[in-house]
C-alpha cells in the first residue's frame, strides 16, 4: 500500500521511510522544493517524491491522492529555529490543509498518523504528575505546543466529521545518535557552551529562558571548549527523556498499523529516562571536555514521559540509551576517519 510520509526527508521521516520500505510498502514522500534531505530520498528504491508545502493546500492534493495511509511528520520545529508565525502556519493551518486535502480529494486512507509532541503537556513548570502519561492535561506553554494541540484536535474532528481514521503519537525529544556528538547541531547547542551561545545570539526571538541561559554561559565563553550542565538554585539537575530517532520511527509505524490505535494517542519515548548529569559526564569523559555547571532560576525541572501505553497496546519496544547513542556515534566517527 502506498504510504504518504510528510517530512520524509527529516530526522524521523528518513527512518519511517526506511522501515516502510523494508516491509515492502511503496512510499510517497512530501518534500519542500529546497529540502536538503531530498537527495537521500531520491536515492531510495520505491520512493516517489512529491513537492509540496503545508501552507499551500493545492500542492498537497496530488500527494494525498490514492495514499492508503499517511504519516504526517512535516512541521516547523523550535529546535530548527522556528518562530511562532511559522509554527502556526505549518503545524496548525498546515495540518488543517492536509486534512482538508484528504477530505476533498476523495481519497479514503485507512489511517492518518499525526505526529504531535510531548510539548502539548509542557505547562512551563513541573509536570502535574510524573511520569507524564496520555491522561496528563495538555497545557502547552509554547505556541509550538499549542499548534500541536490544534493539529491533534483537528485530526480527531476530521475523524468524527468525515470518517478519516486517525492516530496521534507524541514523541519525546528525538535525536539521531550522531547529533549527540555534533557541537554545531540542534542537540549540541543543548550541551556545548560555545554552540549554545551562538544559537541563542542568532535566534530571531529568543525566549526568556534562553536569555537567562545566555547570560549564565557568557562568563565561560573564553575558557576553551566545554560542555554545560544546568542546575536549579538548589543544585538539582534534571532527569529527562530523549529518544533515538530509530526507536521513535518504529513506534510511529507501529501506531500507524495497529488496529486498536484508531482515535488513540500514544507517547513515544525512550527505553528509560536518563540523568542529564550522567549524559554530560559521559560525553565529557569520552571527548576529554570539562563540564561546567550553570545555575538557572528557570532551570527546566525533570521531565519524564511514560510510554507504557504504547508498550502495552502497540508492543512498542525502544532499545537505545543516550550513553549508548554517544558511544555508537563515536565509533561510527572513528570508522569514518579510518
Ligand atoms: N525531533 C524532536 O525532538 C521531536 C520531538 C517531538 C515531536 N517531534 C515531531 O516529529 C516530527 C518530525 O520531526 P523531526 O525531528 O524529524 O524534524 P525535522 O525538522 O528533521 O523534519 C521536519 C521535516 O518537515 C519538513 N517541513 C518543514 N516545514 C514544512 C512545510 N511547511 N511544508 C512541508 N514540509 C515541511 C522539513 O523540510 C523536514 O524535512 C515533527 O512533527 C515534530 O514536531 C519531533
Amino acid at each position: 500500500m502506498t504510504v504518504l510520509v510528510t517530512g520524509a526527508a527529516g530526522r524521523i521521516g528518513r527512518h519511517v521511510t526506511r522501515i516502510l520500505r523494508a516491509s515492502g510498502d511503496p512510499v510517497r514522500a512530501l518534500v519542500l522544493p529546497d529540502d536538503p534531505g531530498r537527495a537521500w530520498l531520491a536515492a531510495q528504491a520505491g520512493v516517489e517524491i512529491v513537492e509540496g508545502r503545508l501552507e499551500d493546500r493545492a500542492s498537497l492534493v496530488p500527494a494525498v491522492r490514492g495514499a492508503r495511509a499517511i504519516v504526517h511528520l512535516a512541521a516547523a520545529l523550535t529546535s530548527r529555529g522556528g518562530i511562532d508565525d511559522e509554527f502556526f502556519a505549518a503545524n496548525a493551518a498546515g495540518t488543517y490543509h492536509l486534512l482538508a486535502a484528504i477530505r476533498d480529494s476523495g481519497s479514503r486512507p485507512d489511517r492518518v498518523c499525526i505526529v504531535s509532541s510531548d510539548a502539548v503537556y509542557w505547562g512551563g513548570g513541573g509536570p502535574a504528575f510524573s511520569p507524564v502519561d496520555e491522561t496528563h492535561p495538555r497545557i502547552p506553554a509554547s505556541v509550538y505546543g499549542a499548534t500541536k494541540v490544534a493539529a491533534e484536535e483537528l485530526a480527531l474532528t476530521f475523524q468524527r466529521a468525515y470518517g478519516i481514521p486517525v492516530t496521534i503519537v507524541r514523541p519525546s525529544a528525538t535525536a539521531d545518535a550522531e547529533e549527540l556528538i555534533d557541537p554545531d547541531g540542534v542537540f549540541g547547542s543543548r550541551m556545548w557552551v560555545a554552540s549554545a551561545i551562538r544559537r541563542i545570539e542568532a535566534h530571531r526571538a529568543p525566549s526568556a529562558a534562553d536569555r537567562e541561559l545566555l547570560a549564565a554561559l557568557r562568563p565561560h565563553a573564553d575558557a576553551g571548549p566545554a560542555l554545560y550542565l544546568v542546575a536549579d538554585p538548589d543544585g538539582r539537575t534534571a532527569i529527562s527523556t530523549l529518544n533515538d530517532a530509530r526507536d521513535a520511527a518504529a513506534g510511529i509505524v507501529g501506531a500507524l498499523r495497529h488496529p486498536l490505535a484508531v482515535g488513540e494517542a500514544f507517547n513515544i519515548g525512550p527505553a528509560a529516562p536518563y540523568a542529564e548529569a550522567e549524559l554530560l559526564g559521559h560525553l565529557g569523559r569520552r571527548l576529554g571536555l570539562p563540564v561546567v555547571t550553570v545555575t538557572l532560576e528557570g532551570a527546566r525541572p525533570s521531565w519524564i514521559v511514560s510510554s507504557a501505553k504504547a508498550r502495552a497496546v502497540l508492543g512498542y519496544a525502544p532499545e537505545r540509551s543516550v550513553t549508548g547513542m554517544v558511544d555508537e556515534a563515536l565509533a561510527a566517527r572513528g570508522e569514518a576517519g579510518r
